[in-house]
């Protein structure tokens, strides 16, 4: 699932308008009570089926001169490690991005996997600046049954109440968001609303590297294998009864290719990949479990983003890049984010199996990266 408490708290309460929100005491303690989740009992949506987004980062100059402006003199960014992951400290506003900055951010993310922006007051524009900033990038993801701002079903929110303490089993879970639907999220944006001051980081792992680094007679191995994911079961243990959009399985290439840097990678989550399709059980597990492992022993294609002790932080992340997890080390303290999450192409093993204009508008990217590297 995602960061956490997509569960419906049984202190929930039910309005008159078939609302069920947090109790009142909930709304005069949070600090942004207008990102409270809620869950709409009138409020329901079909199930999602096959978007086409051609990715904002297509259409992006390689040379990032929109997003890292050589005349920025205010900007301080970093790398986090040489290939994965940076972090901007000052000197860039989400919320202020022009159309060919949000575009270079869209590679950014393909090409880093996750980029880190501090300070952002994105923060405090509300659900509906959010939402459109979000939908610049594409069709948003609503989720089955995830509390949501009212009136704002697009978001999926991250609500840890203070009171559920120290409990790590409960939600460490290394995955991808939403793999179970049928056109599975790319660029995706989690907002820091209320967290605590040290503990609750997000472990990001780099799964394009993981595949790149098997032999190429194991990656010969893996071609053609396809696993089923769902969320039909934790729609049944979380949701409590209710249901947004209905609750989905689809098959997907284990490995799939990016359309941007067509670079491949592992394509799986550990709760809610159920299995490899055509094998059976004991066999799907072993390749699932080789794969698990490979993912979790290699420190260094891991990150951990701390949060708690910058304000207004915003992380960015390609889902179809790599890998993440919460971290539930800490107590006494609530936990509040906000998810926008943007649905990409069906995932696919090959280029020749992207959409004609999605493999027109690739192959004109990497000209342009040659163009720039001459
Ligand atoms: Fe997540």
């Amino acid at each position: 699932m995602t960061e956490n408490i997509t569960r419906i708290p049984n202190t929930s309460v039910v309005g008159k308008d078939g609302i069920k929100r947090l109790p009142e005491s909930v709304y005069k303690k949070a600090k942004y009570p207008e990102w409270l989740p809620t869950w709409d009992e009138n409020e329901k949506f079909p199930a999602h089926e096959i978007v086409h987004n051609p990715d904002r980062g297509l259409f992006a100059d390689p040379l990032y001169p929109n997003l890292f402006s050589k005349s920025n003199k205010e900007l301080k960014k970093i790398d986090i490690t040489p290939n994965f992951g940076v972090e901007v400290q000052a000197g860039i506003q989400l919320s202020q991005l022009s159309d060919a900055a949000k575009d270079e951010l869209s590679l950014l993310v393909a090409e880093k996997g996750f980029a880190v922006f501090r300070h952002q007051d994105l923060i405090d524009k509300g659900p509906k600046f959010n939402k459109e900033f979000g939908e610049y990038f594409g069709p948003l993801h609503i989720h089955s049954f995830s509390g949501a701002p009212e009136g704002h079903p697009q978001f999926h929110m991250v609500y840890r109440p203070e009171e559920l303490g120290f409990n790590p089993d409960s939600v460490h879970s290394i995955h991808t968001d939403c793999n179970w639907e049928p056109s599975t999220p790319s660029i995706t944006f989690l907002g820091m609303l209320e967290g605590p001051k040290v503990g609750g980081d997000t472990l990001f792992i780099d799964s394009q590297e993981v595949y790149q680094r098997f032999s190429e007679t194991f990656k010969k191995s893996l071609e053609g294998y396809s696993a089923l994911h769902s969320n039909v079961v934790a729609s049944q243990t979380n949701g409590n009864g209710f249901i947004r959009c209905p609750p989905a399985t689809n098959s997907h290439p284990l490995v799939r290719i990016h359309p941007i840097t067509q670079k491949k990678s592992l394509y799986f989550s550990y709760k809610f990949t159920d299995a490899i399709e055509g094998l059976k059980k004991d066999e799907s597990e072993v390749i699932l479990g080789f794969l698990r492992q490979k993912i979790i022993s290699q420190p260094d294609l891991h990150v951990r983003v701390r949060w708690g002790e910058e304000p207004g932080t915003v992380v960015v992340w390609d889902n179809r890049r790599c890998l993440h997890s919460p971290l539930a080390d800490f107590e006494n303290s609530a936990r509040h984010c906000y998810r926008i999450t943007v649905l990409a192409e069906h995932p696919v093993e090959n280029f020749e199996e992207l959409d004609d204009e999605i493999k027109e508008l690739s192959q004109k990217f990497q000209e342009r990266v040659n163009i720039s590297k001459n």
